[in-house]
């Protein structure tokens, strides 16, 4: 989800209703953090003088930090090593209707919303959508991308790709966005077509002579929607909270909402994410049994109205529909009749992405954020061990395990805490009659735990090669000065952060852990913005916004981001090269950008890194340069430019000139 300060009015989801989060009761630890920004900053590799300054020094001591050496000279040239693993021409940020790739690259559209997924899909017809069109077509609002390769392949594989929410202002000739809440508006053949365009895509592709194709006539092309039937499988299946008048045994749910980042498993299953669940609900949470919990999670966001034409959405019919959505889902793309099933063992909450990686004893462990305002950084450590040869073997591995909350503490380590039933207060004397409510609660659990509140958790990636896990923060404009600690150590915090954890011994299963500031993000000309990226940075390098990430093969980090635009950098989204080790740490360096509106999601490569596949997410959203953007006047037609067609979330593949590793 997106949220930038440059849209018109109350216009997005984000700030429509007033946000569950966290309660301001675990410990800030804003006492501590001048100790804390003395010796962390430093062991970052990076100039501790600017970090400081943004909570104690005064601004002209900052002479001698990046600011300062982003003003002394000219962008580094791509001849100079201050980029090792990232010898690229770096590309200029900036923001207009196109998308921009750097010099020596390719980038070619690949799948666009209302482009054909299953075979005899009907043509796109923007003036004339149904819900039967597009339950077979490509969804809206392409976000996280799985590419799976088949026979070990970097021509052809399955592309698995989320499709977040929809926006209805650029589907729908005069409409708003907000038009849910204007009578008559948002009719119900509207609000299937807006069911029709979430879910998941499953497409098959292959390349020849440089260039990607979607394989139309393969047989595991296949669309998941809103209405696609799912089993709920782990410890909170069956639970009395799961179940509703139209499934009495709390183990089957139609559909998946708001499905922003995932992960792909070892086995070669695709987990993708349930998010911001609660802007699907309807009516009011006053009243009903579950108020608490319902308010904990922000339900009902009121943003869709397909409460006012199915039941299930409407929460004072079926108040614990709600309880069946906020999964981790987990889909096996070489079945295409599979079942999709939500593996509650890994909890409930808007859970951002599932990056995982086998520990070395063989347990899986999936991570995983929470964004929201000062919610929570999660861990899933499976009892099973992995079976890599046989995908059979893996079937119900996230089904037993262990979940467990972060907690960040001052002096650079932190504690992975269990969220156990019987442990703590996880007992039905505080609330919490069994682990399925531990799961189906899992915000609650974690308050009770005292886990550390952080600045809008996304995606969470694991560098197989040094075991690292870089945790994206990717803003938190709530935060007060006095809420400041030191994993969260700016309030506001307008541009986030990205945190890296490393686990005691590299072992992932365990519950210590160290931690460093890899970056603090945004402007670092600008003293008060207190941003840490290495000055080797250039102008065009720095970013805000941090989302997704992506660890290639070779252990190079690249981030997404969610929120820059003219207003807010003087950019737009793109993909990010950063450098993690050595003397170029924190060193940033633009590769790809979009258009206005859009936001940067994926990316994915292929195994041989020849082929970066990027999701530009909802092009043309909020406020460009002429105003409020519509399917009538957008401030983009990207990608095609054509004078009735409006702008179209979509993939795009991008190949070096001639081959080679993306990135060299
Ligand atoms: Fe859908 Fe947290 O981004
Ligand atoms: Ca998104
Ligand atoms: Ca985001
Ligand atoms: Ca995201």
């Amino acid at each position: 989800m997106h949220e930038t300060p440059d849209r018109d009015g109350p216009r997005n989801m984000e700030e429509a209703e007033d946000i569950g989060s966290s309660p301001d009761t675990n410990p800030t630890m804003g006492d501590i953090i001048a100790e804390r920004m003395s010796r962390r900053d430093l062991i970052g590799g990076l100039l501790a003088v600017s970090a400081i300054s943004t909570t104690v020094v005064p601004l002209a001591l900052t002479a001698a930090g990046p600011a300062a050496a982003q003003r002394a000279g000219p962008s580094p040239s791509p001849a100079d090593s201050t980029t090792p693993s990232f010898p690229f021409k770096e590309l200029a940020a900036g923001a207009d209707e196109r998308a921009h790739v750097a010099e020596g690259y390719d980038a070619q559209v690949l799948i666009r919303w209302g482009d054909k997924v299953v075979r005899n899909a009907p043509p796109f017809e923007p003036k004339k959508l149904s819900a039967a069109a597009q339950a077979q077509q490509f969804g809206y609002n392409n976000d996280f991308l799985g590419y799976i390769p088949l026979g070990g392949s970097s021509r052809r594989g399955l592309l698995v790709v989320n499709h977040e929410y929809v926006n209805r202002e650029l589907m729908f000739s005069n409409v708003r966005s907000d038009d849910s809440h204007r009578p008559g508006r948002i009719t119900k053949e509207m609000a299937q077509v807006e069911m029709m365009g979430h879910g998941g895509s499953v497409i098959e592709i292959a390349r020849a002579q440089g260039r990607w194709n979607v394989v139309e006539t393969s047989r595991f092309n296949r669309r998941i929607t809103a209405e696609t039937e799912m089993r709920i499988a782990g410890p909170a299946a069956g639970h009395p909270l799961m179940r509703t008048n139209a499934d009495p045994t709390g183990t089957r749910v139609h559909g998946m909402l708001s499905n922003c980042a995932g992960g792909i498993t070892p086995w070669g299953t695709w987990l993708t994410c349930e998010e911001n669940i609660n802007f699907y609900f309807w009516g009011k949470a006053e009243g009903l049994p579950n108020e608490k919990a319902l308010r904990r999670y922000g339900i009902p966001g009121n943003w869709y109205n397909w409460g006012t034409y199915f039941d299930r959405f409407a929460l004072e019919k079926e108040p614990q529909e709600a309880n069946r959505f906020g999964w981790v889902v987990e889909i096996d793309p070489h079945d295409p009749t599979s079942m999709p099933i939500k593996r509650t063992a890994l909890g409930r909450f808007k859970h951002e992405g599932a990056g995982n990686v086998v520990n070395r004893d063989g347990r899986f462990v999936v991570y995983s954020g929470d964004d929201e305002r000062f919610d929570y950084v999660y861990k899933f450590v499976s009892e099973g061990r992995v079976n890599p040869g046989n995908r059979a073997a893996n079937r119900d591995i996230l089904d037993k395990g262990t979940l467990y909350v972060a907690r960040f503490d001052a002096d650079g380590t932190g504690q992975w805490l269990a969220l156990v039933h019987g442990e703590d207060k996880l007992t039905a004397e505080h609330g919490f009659r069994d682990q399925g409510e531990v799961l189906i609660h899992a915000r609650l659990a974690a308050d009770a735990r005292g886990a550390t509140r952080m600045d809008r958790p996304e995606d969470i990636e694991v560098n197989p090669r040094t075991g690292k896990v870089y945790v994206m923060l990717t803003s938190n404009d709530r935060r007060t000065d006095a809420q400041k600690d030191a994993a969260n150590p700016r309030g506001p915090n307008r541009f986030g952060h990205i945190i890296e954890i490393i686990p005691d011994g590299g072992d992932h299963a365990v519950s210590r852990f160290r931690w460093e500031m890899l970056v603090k993000c945004g402007d670092p000309a600008i003293a008060e913005v207190g941003a840490t990226f290495n000055p080797a940075t250039s102008r065009d390098g720095w970013f805000g916004m941090p989302d997704n990430a992506y660890v290639d093969a070779d252990g190079r980090l690249w981030i997404a981001t969610d929120g820059n635009s003219q207003r807010s950098t003087g950019r737009t989204d793109g993909i990010w090269a950063m450098e993690t080790e050595g003397k170029a740490r924190g060193t940033a360096k633009l590769f790809f950008r979009v258009p206005y509106g859009a936001e940067m999601c994926g990316p994915m490569m292929t195994p041989d890194m020849t082929t970066m596949f990027v999701s530009v997410q909802h092009p043309g959203e909020g406020t460009g340069p002429g105003g409020p953007s519509s399917f009538d006047k957008p401030s983009t037609r990207w990608p095609d430019f054509m004078p009735d067609m409006p702008p179209r979330p979509s993939v795009v593949a991008i190949r070096k000139r001639g081959g080679g590793k993306i990135g060299t």
